[in-house]
């Protein structure tokens, strides 16, 4: 059976683990196809919050085998603390296969990360902090580590040393830090996480294909999302993978022809944490009402989310970029603080109208909003549990979505957790 991806179709935190958490309950493989621990997904069962970062949203089922696949880079220190806090909860972790071709983060990558930022000044990414645009670096110039480096203690010295050399020289010549300790590195990674890592790490493209053969589900679970892909979101300001669809293929080590089913999540309305354009962003009052009722801090870093109104270009250009087939609309219950409703349908600038991206940066960071306004609904959302009990105007709002982005829509959340959401699969 094919494979379905389910991607962000705006700037991160859509509500992708509690969709990729949804829709595990029928599937035997869920995997994490990039990103890292810059991720926040967060899974509510039962009035529990799970807040995973890299541990596939799929694991708390006991059917489901969570796979972190080649293209994530991965914190041994970090999968080992979020495996032990799972643990505790009572989560089984046993299961979690690590891509052997997964890149390591590595202690130099977070010095680098926020030196990088220190550097740019007012022009900073407001990045995560977490060493993974530098990790991602490495990987493309061909000096990182990877996750079966740890299996072998004398390519790992020998890979650190020379990595290290030019680290050094890099942090205390440029960025005039100290320089690290190879015998120091080589201690945490070999001997305190290796032999914890070392049972978890496979070969995750034979799984994956193994499951695909013999008719299984498998479900690729993206982190951040299509405007913060390092080819098609608002570079500079974007993560340094791909979690664009096409990233699933790589990141997992299957062909486009394995997938069926693409799920794009749109949050009802728009955020983003750190710099970049943002079209339609709000500020004062009703930017504080949609923090406040949505809960837009980040589950990662804590920082305070920017907002604004659903803007329906970034949709239908998500659309085009992943081949998305449905739509999956989370946080509508969100927007029932609204009298009236504002949707961007294009963009206007220097007396054009644009109804798709404008591929010139420069154009999208004086572009204004067209917004057509809609009647809210001023009721609460949370119990629907079938389309008729929605109001008409929350339909209506779906319907719109829906018409523009030209796919339809199967889901509507109405609440973080599992059980809140409305079904329109046939
Ligand atoms: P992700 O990074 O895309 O997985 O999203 P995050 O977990 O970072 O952020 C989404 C937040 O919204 C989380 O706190 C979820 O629990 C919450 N959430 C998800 N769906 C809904 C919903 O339909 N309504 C409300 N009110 N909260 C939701
Ligand atoms: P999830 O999977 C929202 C943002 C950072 C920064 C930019 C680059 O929870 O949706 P990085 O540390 O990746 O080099 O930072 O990307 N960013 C996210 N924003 N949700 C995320 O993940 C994010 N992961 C990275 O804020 O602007
Ligand atoms: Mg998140």
């Amino acid at each position: 059976m094919p494979a379905t991806v389910v991607v962000g179709t705006q700037w991160g935190d859509e509500g992708k683990g509690k969709l990729t958490d949804l829709l595990a309950k029928d599937v035997r493989l869920v995997v994490r196809y990039q990103g890292g621990h810059n991720a926040g997904h967060t899974i509510v069962v039962d009035g529990e919050t799970f807040a995973l970062q890299l541990v596939p949203s799929g694991v708390l089922y006991s059917h489901t085998t969570p796979v972190i696949g080649n293209g994530v880079v991965v914190d041994p220190a970090v999968l080992l603390e979020e495996c032990e806090m799972l643990e505790r909860r009572g989560i089984d972790t046993s299961r979690l296969v690590v891509s052997g071709n997964a890149h390591l983060i590595m202690p130099y990558h977070y010095e680098i990360d926020r030196m990088t930022e220190r550097f740019l000044g007012h022009n900073k990414l407001g990045t995560t902090k977490r060493g993974i645009g530098p990790a991602y670096a490495d990987k493309a110039s061909r000096i990182g580590l990877r996750a079966q480096d740890l299996l072998d203690p004398k390519i790992f010295r020998e890979k650190l040393d020379v990595v290290l050399r030019e680290k050094n020289a890099l942090l205390s010549r440029v960025y005039n830090r100290l320089p690290l300790d190879a015998g120091e590195i080589a201690d945490l990674y070999l001997g305190e996480l290796a032999p914890r890592v070392a049972p978890m790490l496979g070969d995750a493209v034979a799984l994956v294909h193994e499951a695909l053969d013999t008719g299984e589900q498998v479900m690729l679970e993206g982190a951040q999302a299509t405007f913060l892909d390092l080819d098609h979101g608002t570079y500079p300001f974007v993560t340094s993978s791909n979690p664009t669809a096409g990233g699933a293929c790589v990141g997992t080590g299957i062909g486009p022809r394995d997938i069926s089913r693409v799920v794009g999540i749109v949050k009802a309305y728009t955020t983003r944490v750190g710099s970049g354009p943002f079209p339609t962003e709000l500020h004062g009052e009703m930017a504080d009402i949609l923090v406040e009722r949505g809960h837009e801090y980040g589950t990662n870093t804590g920082r305070r989310r920017r907002t604004g109104w659903l803007d329906l270009v970034m949709i239908r250009q998500a659309v085009r970029l992943n081949s998305i087939s449905e739509l999956a609309i989370t946080k509508l219950d969100v927007l029932s603080a609204f009298d009236r409703i504002k949707v961007c349908m294009a963009y206007e600038a220097d007396g054009r109208r644009f109804d798709h991206m404008p591929y010139h940066q420069s154009v999208l960071h004086k572009v204004e909003p067209i917004y057509e306004e809609l009647p809210g609904w001023r009721s609460d959302l949370t119990d629907a549990t079938s389309a008729d009990e929605l109001p008409a105007a929350a339909r209506a709002y779906l319907e719109l979505v829906s018409s523009e982005a030209g796919v339809p829509v199967s889901f509507a959340s109405v609440g973080p957790g599992r059980q809140q959401y409305v079904s329109f699969a046939a």
